[in-house]
């Protein structure tokens, strides 16, 4: 037994989960096609200090650090989003916008490792930059249900809220903008309370507080209730109003040309600290943590140098979607090739049979050639067990007239047919 494993909270994909990884890239891939987004590469590593201005203090902490040989202080990516900013600032600062940008790829987190979190995953992201308005929330929103939807799942429902709310009390309340993001992250654990009380001690007035009392406490599914009563709620404060009019402008647009359920959560908020606007998270029921996760974010552009772009985007989380698909028993709608097997019945048959082999793969059908000269039978019975649908048998006797034998594995049905039809024979079967 070798004493190497996978380093913990690493995952190896053996084929059966890499197909699936796969295809949940693809669909994401074809989508953004769809929607009119490029796709970039970016790198793993980025600068300590790029990745770590505005990622929050629970990611800041968990970021794989580390110095590089030549005494840089780097880190693996936890996000794209960072990294899509730094390009726009850059290379991208003079593109004409709106720029739609996508990428799929491997982030890096030193989370504690349980069901549907682990410290390498895949996300799926999408990043509109250069519009304002509520159009560009309600496409990232339509994606985000269109890529679910696509995926074969069912009864997802998107939690929704709005940064704008708390931050425009909190503004109103003169707590500075660092203050703010320690109150948004015990938020965003849940702990309303320590975020109540912390409020006050940074000063602010009763009223402030029965307001977010009440924001914290309302929640709901009939969204344009729910946004009426939170801006009776906020009416004291002008930016929060605004807020909600926002809110209730993107929802209108989100749901006219898609129905996805939707949770109103007006307290609700994320752990990263570049959010100015909505911001959302996508669950299925009985998978408690969230499956996708994003929002709008105005200013890191111009945080990193660049020209003030507006911005808004979704991460879609491959790994926690794949355990949903399982957990919902999702049909995979993935095309299965046909596969063949060349077998040279003795030595003598091998170089006919790598030229016959050569001929299929240049017709791009897949094609294996026995490659560790076993006997037919146990040649055959193992690309049974591999589950490959035609076996080519290479013999003296039918090569002599120009043919082979094909034996279909799975009817088990052999007959011999003529190597210069083979091509056309086999595209022909289903
Ligand atoms: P996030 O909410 O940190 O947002 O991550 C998005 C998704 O990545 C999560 O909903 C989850 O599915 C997946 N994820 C995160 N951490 C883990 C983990 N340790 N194991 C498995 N899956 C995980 C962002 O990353 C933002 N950059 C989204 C965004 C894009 N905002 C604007 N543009």
């Amino acid at each position: 037994m070798s004493m190497f494993k996978t380093v913990r909270g690493m995952r190896d994909l053996l084929p059966k989960d890499a197909e699936k990884m796969r295809h949940a890239q693809q669909v994401a891939r074809d989508l953004a096609v769809l929607y009119g987004y490029e796709e970039i590469l970016t790198p793993v590593v980025e600068s300590y200090e790029l990745l770590a201005a505005k990622s929050g203090e629970e990611i800041r902490q968990r970021m794989y650090i580390f110095t590089d040989l030549g005494g840089r202080k780097v880190a693996l990516r936890p996000e794209f989003t960072a990294s899509v900013a730094r390009l726009v600032a850059t290379q991208l600062r003079n593109a004409p916008k709106p720029l739609k940008l996508f990428s799929v790829g491997s982030l890096y987190r030193y989370d504690e490792p349980q069901y549907g979190r682990s410290r390498e995953f895949w996300q799926a992201n999408y990043e509109l930059m250069g519009s304002d308005k509520p159009e560009a929330d309600a496409e990232i929103l339509s994606i985000t249900s269109h890529l679910l939807k696509e995926l074969g799942l069912h009864n997802y429902c998107f939690k929704i809220g709005h940064v704008g709310i708390l931050r425009g009390i909190l503004n109103q309340e003169g707590i500075i903008e660092e203050q703010q993001n320690h109150i948004m992250q015990m938020l965003d654990k849940k702990r309303c309370e320590e975020a109540l009380s912390t409020i006050k001690q940074f000063g602010a007035s009763q009223q402030c507080v029965a307001v977010l009392k009440r924001i914290f406490e309302t929640q709901g599914k009939a969204a344009f209730n729910i946004l009426k009563k939170t801006e009776k709620t906020v009416q004291a404060y002008e930016s929060g109003v605004v807020a909600v009019e926002n809110l209730r402008q993107i929802l209108m647009l989100a749901t006219t040309s898609d129905k996805f359920e939707t949770l109103i959560e007006p307290g609700f908020a994320r752990g990263l600290e570049y959010y100015t606007g909505m911001i959302f998270e996508a669950y299925v029921p009985k998978l408690n943590s969230a499956l996708c996760g994003g929002g709008r974010y105005d200013k890191l552009i111009e945080l990193y140098g660049g020209e003030p772009t507006p911005a808004v985007g979704v991460a879609q989380g491959l790994d926690r979607i794949i355990l949903a698909m399982e957990k919902q028993k999702t049909k995979l709608k993935i095309r299965k090739e046909k596969r063949t097997i060349v077998i040279p019945v003795s030595a003598e048959m091998k170089t006919n049979a790598l030229k016959i082999a050569s001929v299929l793969r240049e017709a791009m059908i897949p094609t294996e050639i026995d490659i560790v000269g076993r006997s037919v039978s146990k040649a055959l019975s193992d690309a049974d067990r591999r589950k490959v649908s035609y076996a080519i048998i290479v013999g003296p006797e039918e090569l002599k007239e120009g043919k082979i034998v094909l034996r279909n594995l799975t009817t088990r049905e052999q007959q011999i047919i003529g190597i210069k039809n083979l091509v056309k024979d086999l595209k022909a079967l289903d």
